[in-house]
């Protein structure tokens, strides 16, 4: 508490060297400091205006004055009201209008007119040790809000690409200070090659207009006080046509080439971009002979109908307004149905099921192979060879043991019998033809086969 009391005197000494300091340089500072939120403030007429105002000071002060002043370029300044304490002094010109509460500085306006527009000035007076005395300055303006714009379009009824041109108005019925700004697509629009405004921008002009230039339109008009965007307007721009295409549902389309099953109809589909949309017309060809076959944008060719295999057909756009046209030819090819359908048919089987039914095939082939080999051979000796000598066969008897490859080893002899009852069945080549058999009857043979196993070899494992 001591040091507080040590240190008032010596902190009001540091102020008032501060302010003698400021004085020196400004001129204005004692202390007191008068500040104001906003040097300019925007008022909408007929309403009240309300132009704050704080203050404050270091000195003990006996009498504080507040007087508000009025100034307009190349007028003199107007007193407008004063107070001292709480005491209020209106020039009696206009003491419904301006209210002040002190010791609270701030100034309202009621109710605001064009005429208010110009400088407030706050000046404020303390009495104490000696007078402080600071002010500050407010620019007033005055506007009327604005009303929502109206879009207008020349020519109305549109403009052709190339040809025509294009004038946007924008209207106000009401507001102030009005600053026009167009928009296309919620974007501003900057001065180009094609696009203009008037002086004030409240006109775009579009010469010439392109389908570029088709969008969204709108004005946007600003005041100090408010701001209005019209309704989006969407010029009427006639183009086209452009990118003519045929396509189909069906069929296969290679270049200009549809290729087509006999037997089924197909739609054709032409279309090309343009405003207004193209009036189609189809023209078929055939022996250097064009006639129209349809209007409108489909085509059907039912493929039966068709006499030849190869037609040639051409659609054309034509825009009546812009007056332009486009043509697209392309040709239809029909296919024998047999072939393509077999063909699409070998396309659609999926490779699992072509690898299962190789596999399966496979594995039968194997299985029958084997059990070939298994029974037919063997029975074939079994039942042929009966009756033969047994040195002859004895090692035919274990032909179908395959345990042992080795019983395999040996030369095969095709051996042919000839059937016939009580006849002894002999080996043919190691007979003589002049041995008895070449008299005999040979109406019927059968054939067998004979392994023979030279004694070396067959001697060699045992
Ligand atoms: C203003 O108020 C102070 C103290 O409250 C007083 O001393 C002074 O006389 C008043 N001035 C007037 C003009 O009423
Ligand atoms: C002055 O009065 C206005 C309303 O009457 C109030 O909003 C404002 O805060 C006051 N200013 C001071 C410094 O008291
Ligand atoms: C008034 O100011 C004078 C000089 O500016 C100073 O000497 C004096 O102490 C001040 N009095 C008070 C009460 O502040
Ligand atoms: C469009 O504007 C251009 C340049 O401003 C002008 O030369 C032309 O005559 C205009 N065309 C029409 C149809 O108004
Ligand atoms: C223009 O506006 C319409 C509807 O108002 C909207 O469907 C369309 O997408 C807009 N176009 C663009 C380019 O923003
Ligand atoms: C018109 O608009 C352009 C840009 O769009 C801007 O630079 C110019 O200041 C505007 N003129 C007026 C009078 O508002
Ligand atoms: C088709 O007609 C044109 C002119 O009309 C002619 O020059 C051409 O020789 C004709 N071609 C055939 C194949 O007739
Ligand atoms: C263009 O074609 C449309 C539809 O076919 C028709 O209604 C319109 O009258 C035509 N316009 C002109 C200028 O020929």
């Amino acid at each position: 508490m001591g040091q507080d009391a040590f240190m008032e005197p010596f902190s009001s000494m540091v102020a008032v060297f501060q302010c003698k300091i400021y004085l020196l340089l400004l001129g204005a500072c004692s202390g007191l400091k008068v500040t104001v939120p906003s040097h300019t403030i925007h008022g909408i007429r007929g309403q009240a205006l309300y132009l704050p105002v704080h203050y404050g000071f270091h000195t003990p002060a006996s009498d504080i004055q507040i007087i508000w002043l009025f100034e307009r370029p190349h007028t003199m300044p107007k007193y407008l009201l004063g107070s001292v304490n709480k005491s209020v002094v209106p020039d009696l010109e206009y003491q419904h209008k301006f209210t002040m509460m002190p010791p609270n500085a701030s100034l309202l306006i009621n109710p605001l007119q064009f005429t208010d527009e110009g400088n407030y000035i706050v000046k404020v007076n303390i009495q104490g040790n000696g007078t402080l005395s600071a002010s500050q300055k407010i620019q007033v303006t005055v506007d009327d809000p604005v009303k929502k714009p109206v879009v207008q379009t020349h020519p109305s009824s549109g403009a052709v690409e190339y040809v025509g041109n294009m004038t946007l108005t924008c209207q106000v019925e009401g507001g102030t200070r009005l600053i026009y700004q167009w928009l296309r697509n919620g974007r501003p629009v900057h001065t180009s090659s094609t696009y203009s405004f008037s002086p004030q921008n409240n006109t775009l002009h579009i010469a010439p207009v392109t389908k570029e230039d088709i969008g969204n339109y709108s004005c946007l008009v600003k005041n100090p006080v408010s701001e209005m965007e019209s309704d989006i307007i969407m010029p009427i721009i006639y183009y086209g046509p452009y990118g003519l295409q045929v396509n189909s549902d069906k069929g296969l389309k290679v270049g200009e080439v549809f290729t087509v099953d006999l037997g089924e109809a197909i739609l054709f589909d032409c279309s090309a971009d343009s405003y207004p949309p193209n009036i189609y017309s189809w023209i078929q060809r055939a022996d250097n002979i064009t006639y129209v076959i349809k209007h409108g944008p489909h085509l059907e060719v039912a493929s039966e109908e068709v006499a030849q295999k190869t037609t040639d057909y051409v659609c054309c756009a034509y825009n009546n307004i812009t007056g332009r046209r486009d043509e697209t030819r392309f040709t239809v090819i029909i296919t024998s149905i047999g072939l393509e359908k077999l063909a699409q048919k070998g396309k659609s089987l999926s490779p699992l099921a072509c690898i299962t039914g190789i596999s399966l095939f496979l594995i039968i082939s194997m299985c029958l192979l084997f059990l070939w080999k298994k029974y037919q051979p063997h029975k074939v000796i079994k039942q042929k060879l009966e009756g033969r000598p047994e040195t002859e066969y004895r090692k035919a008897q274990t032909f179908s043991g395959h345990e042992d490859a080795l019983d395999d080893f040996g030369i095969y002899e095709f051996v042919a019998f000839p059937d016939a009852s009580g006849v002894p069945r002999m080996p043919s080549r190691p007979v003589p033809a002049s041995d008895g058999v070449s008299g005999q009857d040979l109406h019927s043979t059968i054939y067998e086969v004979i392994q023979h196993i030279p004694a070396q070899q067959q001697d060699h494992p045992e």
